[in-house]
């Protein structure tokens, strides 16, 4: 027989989605339990993104989560563009009225928000097995899952689908309710973790006849590096050598010079953009990955989680506050126009392999036009620090 166990709010998935609703609801006073199926460290230690839109950091600080990342995030208040070997800057802080961006990795977030959250004695399960949603079509959903060998029913007043793109929850809503739109694109993103000490202060976004190339960072001392490459390119076929080789090329502008270091970690990531929607159904909300995905270009999936649960909590705070239900009515709604817009800014450096050279010379000239215009810039800046809309 399982173990039967009541909270408000159960949340699957110890993601940035899953771990800022559940602060959140706690500042408010409401209860919830996490349920995760990897172990802590993993979770802790998984490589993903690294750029904080203003934001979310302001958020951060907000929930009282943001005193390492304050001491120890790069601020950046500008990107480079590159392209025809040479170099343009997007200036974030003159364009946006002196926003910027924080570089800061996910996985640090996660472990400030774990850390937050248990010292709150917040209830975050690792290592559960076998979770399943139930029920979210009526008063009282409920989480099942496994833990050291036991059974468990959670029975909530909500459920929140933090779960990512592969959970469960999307798939448990029934069929017909959700309409899918997808698109996978014809390339990845091979991505290394560098130990060699960022080459530009600023983030640089390549253009090349060869593919798209990025210079990021994670710190002083790491770098983070990416090439556009084959989706389901075989990463034992880039040995070191022939990745900082490839970065050399495509990155090359005149008086600057590529550090290179002992390669810590790569990968390929396959790229693709999906959203559902509705991101709810009864009793069940999606949010993050768990409901859409972007392409990393834009640097928006973490930022877009992160949104998502700020919106859930407070629509959730606002019922149990008033018994009102208006905001969680409208949760998706109001989820959806944000992650529309920032499908819209995927963007325009990937070279596709059908392209033509009329596809390509549109394309300079759109990176030509978004460097010259301030009206164009502004546009990019705006997007890129984080648009300000309801959330
Ligand atoms: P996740 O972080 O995926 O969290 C979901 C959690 O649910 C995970 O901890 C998972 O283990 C858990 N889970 C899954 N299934 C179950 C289950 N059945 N039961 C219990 N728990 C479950 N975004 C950027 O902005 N820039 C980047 O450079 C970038 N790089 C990325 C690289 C990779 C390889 C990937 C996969 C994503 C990257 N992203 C990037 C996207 C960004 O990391 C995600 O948008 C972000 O993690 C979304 O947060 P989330 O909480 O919604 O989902
Ligand atoms: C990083 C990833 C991105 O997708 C991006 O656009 C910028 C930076 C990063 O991992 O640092």
């Amino acid at each position: 027989m399982p173990i039967s166990l009541r909270t408000q709010v159960g949340i699957v998935g110890a993601g940035p989605a899953g771990l800022v609703l559940s602060h959140l609801l706690h500042l408010q006073g409401i209860d919830s339990v996490v349920v995760e199926n990897r172990s802590r460290q993993y979770v802790e230690e998984r490589v993903r993104a690294g750029v904080l839109e203003q934001g979310t950091v302001d958020l951060l600080v907000e929930m009282g989560v943001g005193e390492r990342m304050k001491r120890e995030g790069l601020i950046h208040y500008g990107v480079e563009l590159r392209f025809h070997g040479h170099s343009h800057r997007i200036d974030f802080k003159d364009l946006t009225g002196g926003k910027g961006i924080t570089i800061y990795s996910q996985h640090e977030v996660v472990k400030d928000l774990t850390d937050a959250r248990i010292a709150a004695g917040g209830q975050v399960l690792f290592e559960v097995e076998g979770v399943s949603v139930h029920d979210f079509e009526g008063a009282k959903p409920k989480i099942r899952y496994r833990k050291d060998g036991q059974a468990y029913e959670l029975t909530c007043d909500f459920i929140g689908g933090c779960d990512g793109f592969h959970g469960v929850c999307r798939p448990s809503v029934p069929e017909g309710v959700l309409t899918e739109y997808e698109r996978v694109y014809p390339f990845g993103w091979l991505g290394i973790l560098a130990e060699a000490p960022p080459s530009s202060e600023e983030l640089i976004y390549t253009y090349h006849d060869r593919g798209f190339a990025l210079l990021s960072m994670r710190t002083e001392q790491i770098s983070r590096l990416y090439l556009q490459c084959k989706p389901d390119e075989e990463v034992s076929l880039w040995p070191d050598e022939k990745i900082w080789q490839e970065l050399h090329t495509r990155l090359a502008a005149e008086g600057w010079e590529l550090t290179e270091g002992p390669i810590l970690q790569k990968g390929v990531t396959r790229m693709s953009s999906f959203v559902a929607e509705p991101m709810q159904h009864g009793r069940l909300f999606l949010a993050g990955d768990s409901a859409h995905i972007v392409p990393p270009t834009g640097a928006k999936g973490l930022n877009l989680a992160v949104a998502d649960s700020r919106i859930l909590a407070r629509a959730l705070a606002d019922f149990y506050a008033t018994g009102r239900h208006d905001l969680l009515d409208g949760y998706s709604q109001t989820c959806l126009r944000r992650v529309w817009n920032v499908q819209r800014f995927s963007w325009l450096l990937h070279r596709f392999p059908d392209e033509n050279p009329f596809d390509r010379r549109r394309q300079l000239a759109e990176l030509d036009y978004v460097t010259s215009s301030r009206a164009a810039s502004q546009s990019l800046a705006e997007n890129y620090v984080g648009l300000a809309m309801e959330w």
